[in-house]
């Protein structure tokens, strides 16, 4: 493509630059065009918008390729751990021995939160939606840790991003033990991210907790995949949230809030509990018929997705991931058996080829999820917890841009043109 594009408003010719990335498509600079032509772009979506630079993750949607900063997930997925991929994500390239083993050490030394942060779960339900507690509990970090809120000093943003990610299992494990009336336990320093949390989790204190070596890895694998995503519904509200200069506490809050909706995080929630309500595989074609109705506003939960028009590559692992645990587990679960029917299914469909929707990273991970033990309301939590890594990563990349400035979008106006006050004994 060349390097301007040009566009006539009105007899007049207006030029755009066109700026070049690593890879992906070109973008036009549009940053003059209302001052120059009175126009608004129109993008409701933001289906055609970049809304940013960043050199973080790439999805190629076509080719169904996933990168961090350069890395293919399938490789970082079989290779390496959700939290030497968190370092990568904020540091941008692979670390030393001694950088990780710095970095872990920093990060599990944050894992416990502020005794009076227990207080704040007495305040909920005890049947109250895991996500709605950390959207609370997350949200009110910034009162227990105004030592890390000066987002213009580099070295508290960096404390704020280690504690965040350090103590969202531990907040996320919490909210578990209080949905169920066990008691918190307290992180254990000698075990890994995963491991903690896993223990933090099913451990009760009143016996050692066995932790699985192959169940830590496929949570391990299953943080990797949902680490960081572009510039997805959640990721962009924590960077609009953090271009008003909020605290970054209040920023990932906004994330999680957002994640929670049913056609992005809360998929793999709504996907398994699809898949429990078709039940067997006989009732699959009942579902397929009805995700086909335009007068039925049912889905396919976990198919489809904004960027991928080819297989999201995360679900392929996932899948793979899925037989893994499965069999470690010797668990035979016949839901496994309908989401692989319904896979080859809606595969073959007409309707789903011509639309191009493919399983994404949500259609098997509650699979996986619900055979380690876990209820489908913590699902979200889960993939919150991965996902604060490329949350936080975005959200320092965003304010350090020399170039940051508020988030703020116009709009087409079609309500009333302006009319003047009627008393209401005159209406
Ligand atoms: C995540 O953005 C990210 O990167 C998100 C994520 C991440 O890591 O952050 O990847 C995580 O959110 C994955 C997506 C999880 N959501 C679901 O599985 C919910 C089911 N999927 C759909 O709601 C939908 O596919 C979306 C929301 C994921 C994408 O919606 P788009 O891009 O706006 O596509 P669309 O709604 O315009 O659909 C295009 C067409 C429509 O038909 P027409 O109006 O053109 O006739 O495809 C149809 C839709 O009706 N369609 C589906 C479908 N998804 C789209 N039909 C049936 N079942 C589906 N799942």
């Amino acid at each position: 493509m060349g390097d301007s594009a040009k566009i006539s408003v009105n007899d007049s010719e207006y030029e755009y630059g066109v700026h070049s990335g690593s890879c992906g498509p070109d973008v036009v600079d549009i940053r003059k065009l209302y001052s120059e032509t009175g126009l608004f772009t129109f993008d409701p979506g933001f289906k055609s918008t970049a809304s940013c630079e960043s050199g973080l993750t790439y999805i190629d949607g076509g080719q169904g390729i996933l990168l961090h900063r350069g890395y293919p997930i399938e490789q970082l997925a079989e290779q390496s751990s959700f939290m030497e991929v968190a370092y990568l994500l904020l540091n941008g390239e692979l670390p030393s021995s001694k950088e990780f083993a710095d970095f872990e050490r920093t990060i599990t030394l944050h894992t416990m939160v502020h005794e009076q942060l227990k207080e704040l779960y007495r305040g909920f339900r005890r049947d109250a939606h895991p996500m709605a507690i950390m959207c609370g509990v997350v949200g009110a970090l910034s009162a227990f840790y105004h030592d890390s809120t000066d987002i213009t000093d580099p070295e508290q943003r960096m404390i704020a991003s280690h504690r965040m990610i350090a103590k969202m299992p531990t907040i996320a494990a919490m909210a578990y033990k209080y949905a169920i009336g066990q008691p918190f336990l307290y992180p254990d320093n000698d075990l890994s991210y995963t491991g903690n949390f896993l223990r933090m989790t099913f451990g009760v204190p009143a016996e050692e907790y066995e932790l699985d070596p192959v169940i830590e890895k496929a949570m391990d694998r299953i943080f990797i995949l949902h680490a960081d995503h572009e510039q997805n519904a959640s990721t962009s509200t924590v960077r609009l949230a953090g271009s008003s200069g909020a605290n970054p506490f209040a920023c990932i809050a906004s994330g999680i809030a957002c994640l929670w909706g049913p056609a992005h995080g809360g998929a793999n929630e709504a996907a398994l509990n699809m898949l429990r309500e078709i039940g067997t595989p006989d009732r699959i074609g009942e579902y397929i018929d009805r995700a086909k109705d335009k007068e039925d506003p049912f889905r396919l939960m976990g198919f489809g997705h904004r960027v991928y028009k080819n297989f999201d590559p995360r679900a392929k692992v996932m899948k793979e991931t899925a037989t893994d645990v499965l069999n470690t587990l010797g668990v035979d679960d016949p839901i496994f058996d309908v989401a692989r029917e319904l896979e080859q299914i809606a595969l073959n469909d007409e309707y789903f080829i011509e639309k191009k929707l493919y399983p994404n990273v949500d259609f098997y991970s509650g699979v996986i999820l619900s055979a380690i033990g876990f209820p489908t309301t913590m699902f979200t939590v889960l993939f919150a917890i991965a996902r604060t890594v490329g949350w936080v990563a975005q959200w320092n990349e965003m304010i350090s841009d020399p170039d940051q400035t508020i988030g703020r979008p116009r709009q087409l106006y079609t309500g009333p043109e302006q009319r003047d006050y009627v008393p209401v004994g005159s209406r």
